[in-house]
Parts: C-alpha cells; sequence; structure tokens
C-alpha cells in the first residue's frame, strides 16, 4: 500500500541515505517502465546516479525533466546542467535523448521556453517522482528565498550566496551565471512523489526549518509540508538540527514489513 505522508529518513552516511533513494526510484522505474521522473543537480544526488547506473535499470521508456539550468550557458558548456546530467546519468543509461528534458539556457525567448516546458510535463501526464536537493537557504531548483510558493517554470536571479556555493564548480564566483531557468514551486508541487535528499552538517538548518519549521517563502522547501507525498533521504549531519530526529529514527525502525522500502 502507498504511504501519503512525509517520511523523514535518517541514516549514518549519505551512502546509506542514497541506497535507499536508488532503491525508491529503481521500485518505480519496475512498476512503471514509462515513468517521468524529475531530476536535479549539485553535488547531492551524484551518489544517487552513480547507485542508479550500478543498478543497470532499463531506462528505454522512462521520460525525465530536469529542474533547472543556467541562463546563456549552451549545452555544451562543462558547468551546464546539460553536460552535468549526460556526464552523470544520461550517458551510462539506455535513456532515448529524446527522452530527455532540461531547460534551454541559451533561448532567445526565456517566456515562450518556461511555457513550453511546463506544456510537455503536462502532456506526458506530469511527474511521477522528483528528486531534490536543497540549497543552505532552503532553496529548491533555483527557486530562491521568497519566491512565490505557487511559482511555475521561469527566470529567477540568483542571490549572492547561491553565487558564491555555486563557485566551487566554476572556479571563481564571478563566474557563475546571474539568472536561471527553474521550475517553480507549484511545478514541483504537482509532483505526485518529491524525494528530498540532504547530507553535510552544512545543511542542517536550512533541513531543520524545511521540515520542522513554518511554511514560509524565506526556506522554500518548507512548502513541501503541504505536499502529501514526501520522503527526505537524510545522512546524520544534515538531520542534526531536527528537534524530532529520535522520534523519526524510531518510526523508520518500527516499519512493518509491508511499508518496508
Ligand atoms: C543548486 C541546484 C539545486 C541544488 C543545490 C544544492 O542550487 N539548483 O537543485 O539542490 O544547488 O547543491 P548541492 O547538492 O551541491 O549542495
Amino acid at each position: 500500500m502507498d504511504i501519503f505522508d512525509m517520511e523523514i529518513i535518517i541514516q549514518p552516511t549519505a551512502e546509506a541515505a542514497t541506497s535507499i533513494a536508488a532503491r525508491i526510484i529503481a521500485c518505480l522505474l519496475r512498476e512503471k517502465p514509462n515513468a517521468v521522473l524529475g531530476l536535479a543537480t549539485g553535488s547531492t544526488p551524484l551518489l544517487l546516479y552513480r547507485e542508479l547506473i550500478a543498478m543497470k535499470l532499463d531506462w528505454r521508456k522512462v521520460t525525465t525533466f530536469n529542474l533547472d539550468e543556467y541562463v546563456g550557458l549552451d549545452a555544451a558548456h562543462p558547468q551546464s546542467y546539460h553536460s552535468f546530467m549526460w556526464e552523470n546519468l544520461f550517458w551510462h543509461v539506455n535513456i532515448p535523448a529524446k527522452n530527455v528534458n532540461i531547460p534551454n539556457g541559451m533561448t532567445k525567448n526565456i517566456p515562450a521556453c518556461c511555457e513550453s516546458y511546463e506544456r510537455k510535463i503536462l502532456a506526458v501526464g506530469g511527474i511521477d517522482l522528483q528528486v531534490l536537493g536543497i540549497g543552505t537557504d532552503g532553496h529548491i531548483g533555483f527557486n530562491e528565498q521568497t519566491s512565490s510558493l505557487a511559482s511555475r517554470t521561469r527566470i529567477k536571479t540568483l542571490t549572492p550566496r547561491t553565487r558564491k556555493d555555486n563557485a566551487r564548480f566554476f572556479g571563481s564566483e564571478a563566474k557563475v551565471p546571474h539568472h536561471v531557468i527553474t521550475m517553480g514551486i507549484g511545478t514541483i508541487l504537482d509532483a505526485r512523489h518529491c524525494l528530498l535528499l540532504a547530507f553535510g552538517k552544512q545543511k542542517a538548518r536550512a533541513i531543520a526549518e524545511a521540515v520542522e519549521g513554518p511554511v514560509t517563502s524565506m526556506n522554500p522547501a518548507s512548502v513541501l509540508q503541504l505536499h502529501p507525498k514526501v520522503t527526505v533521504c537524510l545522512a546524520a549531519g544534515a538531520a542534526s538540527k531536527l528537534k524530532l530526529r529520535d522520534y523519526y529514527r524510531w518510526v523508520f525502525d518500527q516499519k512493518p514489513d509491508w511499508q518496508k522500502i
């Protein structure tokens, strides 16, 4: 039976948390070979993609939609999310290129590109499972603080903090683009299942606010509290500021067999 709730899973390491997330995705692809996956970039899902590749799942009928892309970086740019996704996942699985969707950062018409991205998601029946990481300020996708909680795919301007956080990929902060195209928070909430991953201590505050704080656009991930089906896979560091962490651990350990992942 399917569970509809927010489930917090705390594991000792990023590897253990990732392996639960990978099993959830593997289960979905086995049950629904033509599943629609929403995918994320950043360092957090790297382990997940590695594990999914090793599982040798069948991706022939899978469709994917990535959360976001930098404006002004062409697909071949080494720091584009296009390059990231092909290098870290798509080249290593049997997904047809036509099934891969990532916003076009070089489009001449951003509003039209965003609208057609939304239409394409609808046309394939919506996203079955959306993978999410979280920024140190609680952003999901590139929905920065104070984003509309009902927003759809659109252009956003990055905050200085996000540009600083992402400077490590570009070599210097000056090279990080200012603008991005991102699925909106409303777009993310439409996914039938959201799977949020967070590991290190640097994510602990954002996670505590997202899970146990008030729903607020100052922590965009907190809106997931309004979603009927969310799985939060955490390594201990990222869970360290959760007030109810012992309760979440207990709940997970007591799971009846029929609910086990
Ligand atoms: C970027 C991405 C987000 C990601 C966040 C955290 O801002 N747009 O999708 O969750 O970085 O990245 P990391 O996993 O590297 O900490």
